[in-house]
């Protein structure tokens, strides 16, 4: 395919994503068995109209607003939840809020944010079409890294909200989100452009947009990245 000559500057394109494909989105069950838990969430679905996923999503992102699990609690404005389709079928993680993410709650609004739009139009997609989030929903002080405490006690809430998500397809954003959902030591440039997986989900990595930010020259092989990224995505959406 060719490389467009405006690479993430254009305005997002409109979505031409088919709604059907949405519709026919199979739900794998992770438990055999059903739960009351689940029994209930149902049946509140089907009262309210919303989908199990969106359901259980806002209940779930109701619980994470009050999260006392690390220290980052004690810094954060805003737990920075996800933002998205809960039907979605790609995901794309990011590492952690920034400070416009911390300060609205949503994540990747920011100039990193802005370029992840500016990809994703590229695709043909914007983010109504595919779910968002970090693997850690508090922004760390000054924007360092996030540690292993902190990355272990937020992943109660991604797991949860993964097992809602139920996504076809996750992209990782970054060395430190690739680093910590596949529990990797390799680089970025090692663990890109090979399909890994997550609890058999297929995950595929590539560079963080406030990276691309700082290293304009990479948006070359970033794009590259999403051609692969997507070829596979549209299969499995068939
Ligand atoms: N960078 C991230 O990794 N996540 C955000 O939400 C914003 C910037």
């Amino acid at each position: 395919m060719q490389t467009p000559v405006s690479l993430f500057t254009s305005a997002p394109a409109a979505s031409d994503q088919s709604a059907s494909a949405q519709a026919e989105k199979q739900t794998v069950p992770l438990v055999d068995v059903q739960q009351p838990a689940d029994l209930e969430r149902e049946s509140a679905a089907v009262i309210s109209g919303q989908s199990v996923s969106e359901t259980g999503l806002s209940d779930l992102a109701m619980k994470a607003s009050t999260c006392r699990l690390c220290g980052l609690a004690e810094t954060r404005t805003k737990v920075v939840f996800g933002t998205g389709s809960p039907t979605a079928d790609l995901l794309f993680v990011g590492e952690a809020p920034g400070h416009d993410e911390d300060l609205k709650g949503e994540p990747f609004v920011g100039e990193a944010g802005l370029l992840l739009d500016r990809m994703l139009a590229a695709t043909g997609m914007d983010r109504n079409q595919v779910y968002i989030m970090n693997t850690v929903k508090c922004r760390p002080p000054n924007n360092r890294d996030p540690r292993a405490d902190e990355v272990q006690a937020c992943r109660l809430w991604f797991d949860q909200q993964l097992e809602l998500l139920q996504p076809k397809m996750i992209c990782l954003l970054g060395r430190v989100a690739a680093q910590t959902v596949l529990g990797s030591d390799e680089s970025l440039g090692t663990l890109r452009g090979r399909w890994h997986d997550y609890h058999g989900i297929p995950v595929w990595v590539t560079y963080h947009p406030g990276y691309l930010l700082r290293s304009p020259r990479q948006k070359q092989k970033s794009w590259q990245d999403l051609q692969g990224l997507l070829a596979r995505f549209k299969v499995l959406s068939i």
